[in-house]
Formats: structure tokens, sequence, C-alpha cells
């Protein structure tokens, strides 16, 4: 069975050849490796950055390449793993929030917000 390596901590796991990764949920019930939220491609909580075999995840459609651009990530490294197929062995690391290159900066406390 392929096999998955979650970053950082190179924790394994396995699907059976051409799963879903959004099996993992129903595989490892109880234990919490990737988020999922829609399901569907819509919402981004399942973004992944792929270290290894991003070939072995299937293509990436159109909607999820914009959709991840829009994120502001670069397609390819980056995939929405609700919309990926296991077809070998792969390195993954969940891409947090605060990875998020669009993510908005803190906003200054209010005792140390300037002067207008
Ligand atoms: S679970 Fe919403 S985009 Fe993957």
């Amino acid at each position: 069975m392929p096999v998955i390596t979650l970053l950082p901590e190179h924790k394994q796991l396995e699907l059976p050849a051409e799963s879903p990764l959004i099996d993992l949920e129903f595989e490892y019930y109880g234990e919490q490796h990737l988020s999922f939220g829609c399901r569907s491609g819509v919402c981004g909580v399942c973004l992944v950055k792929v270290h290894h075999g991003a070939s072995l995840l299937g293509p990436v459609a159109e909607n999820e390449r914009d959709f991840v651009q829009r994120m502001g990530f670069e397609s390819g490294p980056y995939r929405l793993a609700c919309q990926c197929r296991l077809n070998g062995d792969v390195t993954l690391e969940v891409a947090t929030r605060d990875a998020m290159p669009h993510a908005a900066a803190p906003s200054p406390e209010p005792d140390r917000a300037p002067a207008l």
C-alpha cells in the first residue's frame, strides 16, 4: 500500500492505491492527521505542501489550480488534499494558516497604534 509521510513528525500512514486522501479520515478514525472542511475543493482547509511525490496524487484540475493560486500559493507543490488520489508514496506537510503568504499581518495593539 502507498505510504503517506506527514511532516514534520515523519508520521507514516497507509491507504490503498487509488484512494482519495480524504479516506485518511475514515481509515484513521479519531486521529486527525489532515483537516477537511467542504471536501469539494472550495474552502482551502485541506491545503498541503507536497514535498515528494506530487505526480503521484493525480492531475491538478483547473478549478483546483485556480483556487490554490487565489489563496496565494503555487499550484504543484501545494495541493488540496480533498482533490488528491494516492498513486504511490508521498511526503506531505499541512500548510497552516501562518504559512499563507496572503495572511494579514497582525494589527497593532491599540496602545501601540501610531497617533494620527
Ligand atoms: S476540504 Fe475544502 S478544499 Fe479541501
